[in-house]
């Protein structure tokens, strides 16, 4: 058992110190959000995010987890300091580290002898080292880059596929290892400039793989081949893999984008433009355009003047409320610009009530009258759409899948006209 404390509370905060309590360490999780922590304390969780609440639940009951407002008392005691913290992009897509920094600056000459401080949050190349030189020298810093996703944050985190330990003190690094014994994956040690490099570069390659294969599905439309079927055939091959497969309305988050812009720029500063990367970013821009656009064509197709649009998804992807650079969000904004009569449905998206013009709180409600169908994001619910029960609710017979969810022969076999890119 550890002493621990996460400094930050967002997805990458909560679940590192709700799972590292579960594992039997002693954290406590501090924020300056006041209304968070006493939320937290309450066993409130801001985000919707599966098994979290349960761990949080968990961990206060034990007593192995607690939250916190008081930075400074909640590192004293701590062998381990996790910062956790957020890094907005600035305008010209470089990490913002003002937070950090900040939580630094106070924390200064505050830690106990033989701690650590270990980064977790994604920050530019060359971080650790300045952490290092603002705390001159007085504990090991150490990064340990974070590879959960959204939506499966705690499975992934309790599940790694590496753990990642950049370090110059090899002992540091080791007992920070030591936190994670219990997980079956292999550890790698290297040097801080290298974890961090390998933070960015992932996410950049996974966001290159999804540009990829949302360009091979307008590929395949223009050549008359199924995208699904081409993917398919490209999984088998283990050097490409099956997952990161799934063509859609392009990709968005709090993560990709900004750590390809945040990438980009550094790379530029370098010396050694990351031209693929910079190409992926544009890729996905018109990826979305075009997606909108698709909506939009079939919209303008309809025989009614006062055609309605009915929009299934506004969260970045499945299984989160997070809709922080959505492509569905992006291209609800872009429809609603030309139709008077957008209707909107997610069963969990966070969205602020003026972005979207009319929310309803039901498919069926969306789909009431609906010319045009648009799906957006991948929740169960809508896979499970009954051609019969969207005929009986629908005016037109429209169905743009951006999201490849439906069954196209048994909705055309209903009469519906399914689009999508290459399918
Ligand atoms: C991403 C990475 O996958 C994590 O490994 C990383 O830790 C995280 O960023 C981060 O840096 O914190 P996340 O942003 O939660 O995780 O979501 P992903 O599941 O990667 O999806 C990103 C976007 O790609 C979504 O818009 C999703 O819909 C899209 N996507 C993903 C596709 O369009 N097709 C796919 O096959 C997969």
């Amino acid at each position: 058992m550890n002493r621990i404390t996460i400094v930050g509370t967002g997805y990458v905060g909560l679940t590192t110190g709700s799972c590292l309590a579960s594992l039997g360490h002693q954290v406590i999780c501090v924020d300056n959000d006041e209304v968070k922590i006493r939320m937290l304390q309450s066993c409130l969780i801001p985000i919707f995010e599966e098994g979290l609440e349960l761990l949080v639940e968990r961990g206060i009951s034990s007593g192995k987890l607690t939250f916190s407002t008081d930075l400074i008392s909640s590192v004293e005691q701590a062998e381990f300091i996790f910062l956790c913290l957020p890094t907005p992009p600035n305008n010209d897509g470089t990490a913002d580290l003002t937070v950090l920094y900040d939580v630094l600056d106070r924390l200064k000459g505050k830690f106990a002898s033989g701690s650590i401080v270990i980064n977790k949050s994604t920050v530019p190349v060359h971080s650790a080292g300045v952490v290092a030189q603002i705390l001159a020298q007085e504990v090991a810093v150490v990064s340990n880059p974070e590879f959960l996703r959204e939506g499966s944050a705690v499975h992934d985190f309790l599940n790694p596929d590496r753990i990642l330990i950049g370090c110059d003190d090899l002992s540091a690094g080791r007992r920070v290892a030591d936190l994670y014994s219990s997980f079956n994956c292999p550890i790698l040690f290297t040097d801080p400039l290298s974890a961090e490099s390998v933070k960015y570069l992932a996410n950049a390659f996974l966001a290159m793989k999804i540009s990829f294969v949302n360009q091979s599905a307008l590929f395949c439309h223009s050549v008359g081949s199924n995208v699904l079927e081409v993917m398919r055939g490209l999984s088998f091959d283990p050097r490409i893999g099956s997952m990161f497969l799934n063509p859609g309305p392009g990709w968005g988050g709090s993560c990709f984008p900004k750590d390809t812009r945040a990438l980009t720029g550094m790379a530029l500063a370098s010396g050694e433009p990351m031209s693929l990367v910079t190409e992926t970013i544009a890729a996905n821009e018109r990826h979305i355009q075009r997606s909108a656009q698709l909506i939009i064509d079939a919209a303008q197709n309809s025989e009614n003047s006062d055609v309605r649009v009915a929009v299934l998804g506004l969260s970045f992807k499945a299984d989160t409320d997070d809709t922080r650079e959505s492509p569905a969000l992006r291209i609800l904004q872009i429809i609603q610009d030309v139709f008077n009569d957008v209707v909107a449905y997610d069963p969990h998206a966070k969205v602020q009530n003026r972005v979207v013009n009319h929310r309803v709180n039901t498919m069926d409600e969306a789909l009431h009258g609906a010319d045009v169908l648009a799906i957006l994001t991948e929740w169960d619910e809508f896979r499970g759409l009954d051609p019969v029960h969207a005929q009986s609710l629908m005016r037109g017979n429209v169905i743009v899948d951006l999201r490849y969810l439906l069954n196209k022969e048994l909705f055309c076999n209903k009469g519906f006209s399914v689009l999508a890119f290459g399918n």
